[in-house]
């Protein structure tokens, strides 16, 4: 064979390969996704658990299969449009098989936009990269939703998330995810709704995730996370749900967070956060649920929370306030749960504040609130604390153990209004 023949053969050897690809009909590629998902399966190690994966055989299409929505795609070849089906759609919750996605071979699922693995039992204990989220799942780049909470995922936060940019919805709750928040999450700009709860991430909110302005929902709670809240959090704008409650945060609530005017629920109990509850909560008019027990808040209780008018439930207890309760506490008819025990509240219970009937009020241990102080009324003497003082026929004072700082309080009439 002479050498320029040789050539020819060894050019067309190397390209024999591409021209073959270029053949590639997405029909084919649906033929890989059916093989891959095949062998997921069968590396799935319960076979007792398949259930619900026995329609999955390769003697029909995976479009057919349970959990498994296809779409039509169109690519534009030489010349020549080809619309064919690939999978868009995983969606198996509640199925219970036990393995890794560790053969769930994301590159064969580029055209994926919904991915739901939530409550089942993936776990990592067979080799150290299984369980984790692998790496390659920055090669889903249509994902628009991942969804694998309530598994036994281990591993970190993937850098490659931040490749996901179409994301909607990132829900990693219930897992043993550790490792920190990847600073590449500022890219997930489409992302409304990130939720991380109970899992073991360590770090620091990065100030990057003042870049996810589309974000509703932010759920970090339960975690291990450390250091201050980012001032960058100031331009989450959308946001209506944010709970960074019991992980390991310090310092001061950033003035800016008065930006968050959606908000409807601020949760930020147990963690170490100091100075004064900010009178920016008076700008969020539709704040229903405001719970931040157990830190240490110190301080008045600002009367702009009198701003917040649909708030149902109102828990500052276990921190270290002082001062009266605002007057402006009249204007929270909706208040239906009210907990400020164990601070260091003082001043009379304001006789303006009305609670609704069966409104949950809980005072005991806040020193100096009841007072021993009494107040005349029509010639009858009431206590500070008496419940008839409140204007109020039916409320549970509810009580503990310590009675000392709830002295003034008709106990008789507290414990028959129950
Ligand atoms: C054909 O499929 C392979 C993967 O199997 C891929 O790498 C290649 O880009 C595809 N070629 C075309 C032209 O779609
Ligand atoms: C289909 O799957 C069965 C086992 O599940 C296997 O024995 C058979 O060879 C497969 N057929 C093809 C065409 O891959
Ligand atoms: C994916 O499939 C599930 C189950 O069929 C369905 O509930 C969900 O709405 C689908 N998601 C999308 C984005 O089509
Ligand atoms: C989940 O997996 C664990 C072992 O990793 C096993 O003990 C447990 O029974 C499994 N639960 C279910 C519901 O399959
Ligand atoms: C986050 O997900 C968990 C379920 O895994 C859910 O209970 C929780 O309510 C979600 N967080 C928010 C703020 O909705
Ligand atoms: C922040 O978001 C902008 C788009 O609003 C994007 O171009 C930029 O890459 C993001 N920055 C980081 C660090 O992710
Ligand atoms: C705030 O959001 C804008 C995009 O709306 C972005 O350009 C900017 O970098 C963000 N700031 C911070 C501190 O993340
Ligand atoms: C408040 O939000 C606006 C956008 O609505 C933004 O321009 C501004 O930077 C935000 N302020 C802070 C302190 O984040
Ligand atoms: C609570 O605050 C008062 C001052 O208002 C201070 O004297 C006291 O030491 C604080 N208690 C705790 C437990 O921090
Ligand atoms: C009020 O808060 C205290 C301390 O956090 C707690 O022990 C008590 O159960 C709460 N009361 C009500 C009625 O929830």
């Amino acid at each position: 064979m002479s050498l320029l023949a040789f050539e020819i053969l060894l050019v067309l050897l190397l390209a024999l390969p591409n021209l073959l690809c270029s053949t590639n009909s997405t029909a084919s590629q649906l033929d890989r996704q059916a093989d891959m998902l095949l062998r997921w399966k069968s590396s799935l190690d319960d076979p007792m658990s398949y259930g619900c994966l026995e329609t999955w055989s390769n003697r029909t299409s995976p479009c057919s299969w349970a959990g498994i929505t296809c779409s039509a795609t169109v690519t534009h070849g030489h010349g020549r449009s080809d619309a064919a089906q690939v999978v868009t759609n995983i969606s198996l919750p509640e199925y219970l098989p036990q393995g890794t996605l560790e053969h769930l071979h994301f590159a064969d699922l580029s055209q994926l936009s919904f991915l739901d693995l939530s409550y089942n039992n993936f776990s990592g204990s067979i080799s150290p990269s299984i369980g984790s989220i692998p790496p390659s799942i920055g090669s889903l780049m249509r994902l628009k939703s991942l969804n694998v909470m309530n598994n036994e995922m281990t591993g970190s936060i993937p850098g490659s998330i931040g490749d996901l940019t179409r994301l909607e919805l990132l829900d990693l709750s219930f897992n043993h995810i550790t490792g920190s928040i990847p600073p590449s999450i500022g890219k997930l700009i489409r992302l409304k709704s990130f939720n991380v709860t109970n899992n073991q991430i360590t770090g620091a909110i990065p100030g990057i995730i003042g870049n996810l302005t589309s974000l509703e929902l932010l759920d970090l709670s339960g975690n291990k996370i450390i250091n201050f809240i980012p001032g960058s959090i100031g331009n989450l704008t959308m946001l209506e749900v944010l709970d960074l409650s019991s992980n390991e945060i310090i310092g001061f609530i950033p003035g800016c967070i008065g930006n968050l005017t959606r908000l409807k629920l601020l949760h930020l109990t147990f963690n170490r956060i100091t100075g004064s509850i900010p009178s920016q909560i008076g700008k969020f008019w539709s704040l229903s649920i405001l719970r931040m027990s157990d830190n240490l808040f110190t301080g008045p209780i600002l009367q702009e929370i009198g701003n917040c008018l649909e708030l149902y439930e109102m828990d500052l207890s276990r921190n270290n306030l002082s001062g009266a309760i605002p007057k402006t506490f009249a204007n929270l008819y909706q208040l239906h749960i009210l907990n400020l025990s164990f601070n260091s509240l003082s001043g009379p219970f304001e006789d303006t504040f009305t609670p609704f009937v069966n409104t949950r009020v809980s005072l005991d241990h806040s020193m100096d609130i009841c007072g021993d102080s009494k107040t005349v009324i029509d010639n009858d003497v009431y206590e500070k604390c008496d419940v008839y003082s409140f204007g109020v026929v039916s409320m549970e004072v509810v009580m503990e153990d310590g009675m000392a700082a709830t002295s003034g309080l008709n106990k008789e009439e507290a414990l028959t209004s129950q």
